[in-house]
């Protein structure tokens, strides 16, 4: 069976379960078990082939289809915009299109963007705390960046899947606790993210017959939650959280993903493509660092005037996230249930049932873009969707640490540091790994 066939026999099973499940309900035993198979039976395919997935059933049946957990995929630019304006919106504890099915590997706290109400609330405004302005603390940035390249060319190569995750775990870990990990913790935090998969799977699975795997993951991850609360910032962080009711446990442990998983995989993934983008690009990487060598002489310290002066380097950012975006999909509950339009036939869904909005089909919406597949920098980006939006109430509250943080590595990766070759710059949409060119390797990497 081709491809093509296996993914649209795989949703004509899901029109027949929305039928069935308006029958059986949607959360019963018997629904949430068919569900669960609907979830494995296209997870199994989009593991190998996500991009053809989406696209497949987006040529096939049109910018809206079920798929996974009988969720309904939005694909567009204009409706996934509207999904991501929705507010309140409430949550399931989903990352995306990935269900969190084994909470242990979580330590049983729910994802923040698991969190509804007051409890989300809490957990926003202790991000919003913990994260600092790039623009103010451009220089304290600045430092740290080059002491990791400055470790990596110790090495003599920078390898942007292995090592851009480490060095985020770094300096998150120093920016929003002031504390240093060690190479064994860094080590340990990057096999939790790269273990994230394991969390998708049943407890039972993940917890018991995986513990060989998950045991050592789950057991760091209590270590440093017990660091976290030993920080000098610990105290700051509780206060807040307190007066919404949250837990020292749900406070340490949001801090820990918002490290870990939004903050680590999202910016390394990012930074990764867009070094990759500056190594295929030497037009481009050479503008760019035409205008480094004007806003900055290399030896004062950074500061936020020539961050703000450093155009062109924030559009070839926003671009490569557009097309290369480090979050694929959004996930939302419908608050109520009724009847979608599904390749021209008008199927019902429950409440409850969760609402995904593909950022990369929709950031490359050619209702939006013009020639979407094409890098372009003069673009407009004022609604660009690969941070979930701006200013509404589930839009990622790192947006501006990223950028920055990834235009100050940019300014010292091109004006302080050199290399002498390069292996090949892929990114792979087969297989679901980091959007990023996971094998690059900057080799001879040294100072210049
Ligand atoms: C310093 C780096 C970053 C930090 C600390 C961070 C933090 C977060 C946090 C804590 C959330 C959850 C917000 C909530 O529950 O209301 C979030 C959401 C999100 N972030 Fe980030 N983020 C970072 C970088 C990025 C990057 C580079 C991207 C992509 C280009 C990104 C895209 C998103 C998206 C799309 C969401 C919404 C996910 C959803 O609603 O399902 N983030 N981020």
């Amino acid at each position: 069976m081709t491809l093509k066939d296996q993914v649209l026999q795989g949703h004509k099973r899901q029109i027949w379960l929305a039928n069935i499940l308006a029958k059986v309900g949607y959360d019963t035993p018997i629904g949430k078990l068919l569900r669960l198979w609907a979830y494995y039976s296209d997870a199994i395919v989009m593991v190998r082939h996500w991009r053809d997935f989406l696209y497949i059933r987006k040529d096939n049946i049109g910018d809206k289809y079920f798929a996974v957990d009988q969720a309904i995929m939005h694909s567009s630019h204009a409706q996934v915009k509207e999904l991501m304006h929705v507010e309140p919106q409430i949550r399931g504890n989903d990352l995306g299109i990935i269900r969190i099915l084994a909470p242990s590997y979580l330590l049983n706290n729910p994802l923040s963007l698991g969190m509804n109400g007051r409890e989300h609330t809490g957990a926003r405004n202790v991000f919003l705390q913990a994260l600092p302005n790039p623009l103010e603390h451009a220089q304290t940035l600045g430092e740290l960046v080059n002491q990791c390249l400055a470790d990596a060319a110790k090495q003599g190569k920078l390898h942007i899947g292995k090592d851009l995750p480490k060095i985020m775990l770094n300096i998150l870990h120093q920016i929003v606790f002031n504390i240093s990990l060690s190479e064994e913790d860094i080590t340990a935090s990057s096999n939790f993210v790269e273990g994230l998969p394991l969390a998708s799977l049943p407890n039972f699975i993940s917890q018991r017959l995986l513990a060989f795997k998950t045991a050592p993951i789950i057991k760091h991850r209590q270590y440093l939650i017990e660091r976290y609360k030993e920080s000098p910032k610990w105290a700051s962080y509780l206060e807040t959280g307190s007066q919404y009711q949250l837990t020292p446990h749900q406070i340490a442990n949001t801090l820990f993903d918002m490290i870990h998983i939004a903050g680590t995989a999202g910016t390394s993934a990012l930074l990764g493509s867009v070094i990759g983008v500056l190594c295929l690009d030497n037009a481009l990487k050479n503008d760019v660092i035409t205008e480094f060598n004007h806003v900055w002489d290399g030896t004062e310290p950074l500061n936020g005037q020539i961050l703000e002066q450093s155009t062109l380097i924030h559009k070839a950012i926003l671009e490569t996230s557009r097309l290369y975006p480090a979050v694929r999909f959004v996930s939302q509950l419908a608050k109520e249930g009724g009847e979608v339009e599904i390749g021209g036939t008008k199927c019902p869904f429950q409440k409850g049932t969760r609402l995904l909005g593909s950022i990369l089909t929709a950031n490359r919406d050619p209702n939006r873009y013009n020639n979407p597949d094409n890098f372009d920098t003069t673009r407009d980006f004022s609604d660009i969707l690969s941070w979930n939006g701006q200013g509404q109430e589930r839009a990622c509250p790192g947006r501006n640490l990223s950028i920055g943080f990834i235009q100050i590595f940019c300014l010292y990766l091109l004006k302080k540091y050199k290399w002498e070759s390069i292996t090949e710059v892929k990114w792979d949409f087969d297989k679901v790994t980091a959007v990023t060119p996971n094998d690059l390797v900057l080799q001879g990497f040294a100072p210049q």
